[in-house]
């Protein structure tokens, strides 16, 4: 802790809300192990300080136009950013580096993607840490993309989705990430070509995981580079969790705080909570499919239906007139929710959920059990995790269909099949409780990566 006092760590996220959450999480962490905290925030997605007293702003003018500010194609955006952020960054960590008002910089830590921040941090020669804010087990897929290739599991073929994807269990080639974008190769680029050398070129590899879940992926990573890696993740475990903002509230949206008084007002374990993340988008047959699953289920639904979720939509003006008022108050419709503290609520039984990696954690932290519903990018293979390795969710294996998505409900909150879900989540959820205990893997990886940083720069 001493150590870390009178040093500064200079965090960039890449400005999506599930990159941001957790390097803000990640922030809290080091900022309560001693360390002084910059965040710099692009104008897309622009942060807001004011939940974050503890920590010091600075704000660059990356100029994307509202037409490049589209998260329609993410390799296009991430691309774009790189190559935008790139000067006013410079300038920003030119300013930073010779404020000597405030402590010296110890590194940067910056996400994973933001490729351009290598050259640069050498030039300045500031060490530099990599975050990943999605699990290890699909970074380890990642990294393989060229093996992959290689053995034609990618880019994936219809007549080859149900095999297995040899050296790589549980993964079926259904599971393999997939992303829409305009440009398959550049994607191929960003994620192959890059990723190994920019680790290598790194100064560690923190991930948001913890050996419980993840360890095998760990050593797998631990094998294949040649600098620290540390998974000290969940991030936000060992703060309480508050309805409040804070890491979780949308870089656009309110949290509607009509959830937990609604929750209150249902039966323990009786909800379904359905909320599939901040980029997911829908088709309006199969948004339809979804509220009449929830409703034919006849369990009560608390229900975040973004703004963009339903392709072609504003909001909700697909379902049909009066149904939510023929439900008597057993659905609750809203645009963005606390969901941490709705995952805390003694009322939710279930998170139907596209299994972003941010979402799979704050389950997992409660002890929710989980129907899976990926949609994209590394969400089809945490959810075969979730269903076949930790047990702690279903698949919608009865189709995606009203009636399925009923018996997919009906079999994790009636059945027998369910009990046994709900038991294994509740071991996991010890688990994740005792990994920032002293003792536990993430308490000491933590320790292990204040040492290190505290090291860079002696
Ligand atoms: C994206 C990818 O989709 C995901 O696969 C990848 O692992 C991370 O980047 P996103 O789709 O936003 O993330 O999902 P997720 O990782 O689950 O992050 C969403 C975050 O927003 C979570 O922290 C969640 O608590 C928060 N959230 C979501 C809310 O606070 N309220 C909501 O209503 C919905």
């Amino acid at each position: 802790m001493e150590h870390s006092k009178g040093r500064r760590l200079i965090l960039f996220a890449l400005p999506l809300q599930g990159h941001i959450v957790p390097m803000l999480e990640l922030a809290n962490l080091l900022h309560f192990k001693g360390f002084s905290i910059t965040v710099v925030s692009t104008q897309f997605n622009k942060l807001n300080p004011s939940s974050y007293p503890h920590l010091t702003f600075d704000f660059i003018d990356e100029g994307l136009t509202e037409s490049e500010a589209s998260t329609n194609d993410l390799v296009h955006l991430i691309s774009l950013l790189n190559e935008k952020c790139a000067q006013p960054f410079k300038e920003c960590l030119v300013n930073l580096l010779s404020d000597v008002s405030k402590e010296p910089v110890a590194c940067l830590i910056t996400d994973l993607r933001f490729h351009f921040t290598q050259p640069l941090a050498k030039s300045f020669n500031l060490p530099r840490l990599l975050l990943r804010t999605g699990g290890a087990s699909s970074l380890v897929v990642y990294i393989a993309f060229p093996h992959l290739h290689e053995k034609g599991y990618l880019p994936k073929q219809d007549s080859r989705l149900e095999e297995p994807v040899k050296g790589f269990p549980p993964l079926k080639v259904r599971d393999l990430p997939n992303i829409h974008t305009k440009d398959p190769e550049q994607y191929f680029q960003m994620v192959a070509g890059r990723l190994r050398d920019e680790t290598e070129a790194s100064q560690g590899l923190i991930i948001n995981t913890f050996e419980d879940i993840e360890g095998k992926a760990l050593i797998r990573i631990r094998d294949e580079f040649p600098v620290p890696i540390f998974g000290v993740g969940p991030f936000h475990k060992p703060f309480p969790t508050t309805t409040s903002s804070g890491p979780g509230s949308s870089v656009s949206l309110p949290q509607d705080q009509s959830c937990i008084s609604w929750l209150n007002t249902q039966a323990p374990k009786s909800v379904i909570y359905a909320g599939f993340g901040s980029l997911a988008a829908i088709s309006e047959e199969q948004f339809l499919e979804l509220a009449w699953g929830l409703a034919n289920s006849n369990q009560p639904f608390l229900w975040v239906v973004r703004p963009g979720f339903v392709q072609g939509a504003e909001w909700l003006e697909a379902l049909p007139n009066g149904f939510l008022e023929a439900l008597n108050g057993r659905g609750h419709i809203v645009k963005w929710a606390p969901q941490k503290a709705v995952l805390a609520h003694p009322a939710v039984g279930a998170f139907w959920t596209h299994c972003g990696w941010n979402s799979t954690l704050e389950c997992i932290c409660e002890g929710v059990p989980m129907i899976c519903m990926p949609c994209s990018a590394d969400q089809m293979m945490n959810a075969r995790y979730i269903s076949d390795v930790w047990k702690v969710g279903l698949q919608l294996d009865h189709g995606k269909e009203r009636g399925g998505i009923v018996k997919t409900i009906r079999k994790l909150m009636v059945e027998k099949e369910g009990k046994e879900i709900r038991n294994n989540m509740s071991d996991l959820t010890k688990k994740a409780d005792l990994c920032f205990k002293p003792g536990g893997s993430s308490y000491e990886c933590l320790e292990g990566l204040v040492k290190h940083i505290c090291s860079l720069d002696s």
